[in-house]
């Protein structure tokens, strides 16, 4: 969509003027008290971020912050420093050694508890485990886990030894999987025989072996037995998990890795058929989720923190695994679905857990706005002190809801925008300093260049442009893995020196910055990024598709679904199983978050004179704006009419 079509599906949040102060008793105790920190950061960014370096542990200090040859940047050049040691071994070797590390509740119920002091000994035992299995520094390994602590572990045991990981999310399909696997050549896959969804086991391993049916690169597989399914188990490939920790040793040195070495790769969808293997390195890494997790999420000692990500996205990795961790906090996990049994399984999960930081996304608040406040006033969320919103633009409505019905109106709201590739939280409000306004993710965070610019590349004093990052940041991409070329084309070459970050936002006359959503072929679905092209790629590869287009379409609780405009093959008839079998054809290749919401069968794509799809006409068609009835899309005639129309208007 373009901005102005941004701008026009968005209006509502234009008129919001409703704003709210920091609750005085959270500002007397917050991390970040005075606003002099915006000064101070803009004044000598470099200053501002190696004070929080500082902070961590490293093995040999930089000689030199920051290194900018644009696109590239380095941050902490010469310093050495272990991701793992900074997240485990620094508190597992402190008096907080009988500290809470990992709270983890399983679907069924069951609990578990890992003291850092457990945590250093089970991520030891792992990195032990996978050097056993020839693991060294630099390999790839892919973890295609549920939300246990073994995904935890096995992130930190990669980052222990310098082996680089590749988590696929469990939801991803096999094919998705081994696309990932190989694109970065993973020599170790860590999986599960299953995980429980909704009060059913799902199978991982079977989709694991699937996908490794066409892996050359793979030698080994650890498989954590979770939900006792059946499974095949490869003779000198597979392993379980639990019999290579019985046999590793509990100490494993961890590695010293160059600050700039890769930390792990992680894919992400982008505007072409084919997800994006995004790099991020150590030491600026580790320093940009140590720091946002301290400010953005005022943790403290006594916090009990949940983030509802799953391991699989970055927001797993930066703010369950490595920001949290770096500060010493308490991490709560938690396997399954919100409404499982009940609508009320997460605040039964607060209460239980007395969680104080509580980091979900706008979907989840819009089903729990959809289920009632019935639900989250059945349980007691006192301990709550902080909420935080991630993942796509939230609407007022929904702000306000998680503000009252779940924060009592006591707890700051911080809506964060970020992406795979920045890292780190990049605009949010401070929560004891930043006066926020419902639907707006406020300013950029100290030392983060960031503003609205137009197509030229000027800079947006008030209105809407496209969101662009100034300057370098420490927790930024390296990169794309293996294509160097795709980098700078989809990051850099809109404007000189500067970050395009492919979503449209308004700036207000307070500077506040509105997040739009995505300006290029990119959807947003429930939180989750899938590519157009790659939804369309995986409709043209069914036997009966022709051709496909693919839009997003305004959705009350997934914030965008997936309409999908197929054209069949000759002597075709379109069906209500067809649809049906496309949309699992979907799930099945991609998986299920790109499973389309709408297929729609169509007798041509209307195209534009130079041949683009003309994709703000099927999105109006989509959302019932033009053309009620869209079965008629079967008759050319329509079609034709729809585009004189559409081309009309202009
Ligand atoms: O469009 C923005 C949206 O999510 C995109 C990044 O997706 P991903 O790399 O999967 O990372 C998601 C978690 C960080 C962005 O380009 N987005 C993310 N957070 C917000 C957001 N849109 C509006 N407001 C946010 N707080």
């Amino acid at each position: 969509m373009s901005i102005e079509e941004r701008l026009e599906a968005i209006n509502v949040f234009l008129n919001e003027t409703r704003s709210f102060e920091p609750p005085p008793a959270f500002r007397r105790q917050a991390n970040v008290r005075d606003e002099r920190v915006y000064r101070d950061a803009a004044t000598d960014p470099e200053k501002f971020w190696s004070r929080f370096a500082e902070e961590l542990i490293w093995i040999k200090k930089w000689d030199r912050v920051l290194e900018w040859k644009p696109p590239y940047a380095k941050w902490f050049l010469n310093g050495k420093i272990n991701a793992s040691f900074n997240c485990v071994d620094r508190w597992a070797k402190s008096n907080l050694r009988t500290k809470k590390a990992i709270v983890w509740e399983g679907e069924p119920g069951e609990e578990r508890t890992l003291t850092f002091g457990d945590l250093y000994e089970e991520v030891n035992k792992c990195a032990d485990a996978l050097k056993n299995l020839g693991v060294k520094k630099g390999d790839r390994v892919a973890l295609y886990l549920p939300m246990i602590p073994e995904a935890v572990v096995a992130m930190l045991a990669c980052a222990r030894i310098g082996a680089i990981h590749n988590v696929v999310f469990g939801g991803f399909s096999a094919e998705s999987l081994r696309d990932r696997i190989n694109d970065s050549q993973v020599k170790v896959l860590i999986t599960a025989d299953g995980g429980y969804r909704r009060g059913k086991a799902v199978p991982l391993k079977k989709a694991a072996d699937e996908a490794l049916e066409n892996t050359p690169s793979i030698e080994h597989v650890m498989v954590v037995k979770r939900v006792s399914c059946d499974v095949q188990m490869k003779p000198g490939r597979d392993h379980w998990w639990h019999d290579l920790m019985a046999k590793a040793k509990s100490e494993c040195e961890p590695e010293p890795m160059d600050s700039e070495d890769i930390l792990y790769i992680l894919y992400t969808s982008g505007t072409t058929g084919k997800p994006k293997g995004i790099v991020h390195t150590t030491g600026g890494y580790l320093t940009g989720v140590y720091a946002t997790s301290k400010w953005v999420f005022d943790l403290k000692p006594d916090d009990v923190y949940w983030c509802t990500a799953d391991i699989g996205w970055v927001t797993g990795h930066s703010y369950i695994v490595y920001g949290p961790l770096a500060n010493g906090a308490t991490v709560f996990m938690y396997e399954g679905a919100p409404d499982w049994p009940q609508k009320d399984r997460f605040w039964k999960l607060i209460e239980k857990y007395k969680i104080t930081i509580f980091y979900t996304a706008p979907t989840a608040i819009r089903a729990f706005m959809k289920w009632g406040t019935e639900w989250p006033a059945s349980a007691n969320l006192t301990s709550l002190r902080l909420l935080g919103s991630v993942g796509e633009p939230i609407n007022p409505e929904a702000w306000m809801w998680y503000h009252k019905h779940i924060g009592h109106e006591t707890c700051p709201v911080v809506d964060t925008w970020w992406q795979t590739e920045t890292g780190m939280i990049l605009i949010t409000p401070l929560p004891g300093i930043v006066t926020t306004k419902p639907g707006s993710a406020t300013k950029p965070f100290p030392g983060i260049g960031a503003s609205v610019l137009n197509e030229q590349g000027k800079q947006v004093k008030t209105g809407g442009g496209y969101l662009a990052l100034t300057k370098p940041w420490p927790a930024m991409l390296r990169g794309i893995y293996g294509d160097p070329d795709r980098f700078m084309s989809q990051y850099w070459s809109k404007w000189k020196n500067i970050y395009f970050t492919g979503d449209g936002a308004k700036i207000d006359q307070d500077g506040y910055l509105w997040l739009l959503g995505r300006v290029d072929d990119v959807l947003n679905v429930s939180g989750h990024r899938v590519g157009t092209m790659e939804v369309e790629s995986a409709l043209v590869d069914h036997p009966s598709v022709a051709e496909a287009a693919v839009v997003g379409r305004a959705h009350e609780i997934k914030g965008e679904a997936i309409a999908a405009f197929v054209i069949l093959k000759e002597g075709i008839e379109k069906s209500e199983d067809l649809s049906k079998e496309l949309k699992e054809h979907v799930a099945k290749k991609i998986g299920a978050i790109a499973r389309p919401e709408d297929i729609i069968f169509a007798a041509e794509v209307p195209k534009t004179r130079s041949g683009k799809i003309m994709r703000r006409l099927l999105k109006n068609i989509a959302e019932g704006k033009v053309l009620g009835d869209t079965t008629t899309l079967a008759d050319p005639e329509v079609i034709h009419r729809l585009k004189q129309q559409s081309e009309e208007e202009g």
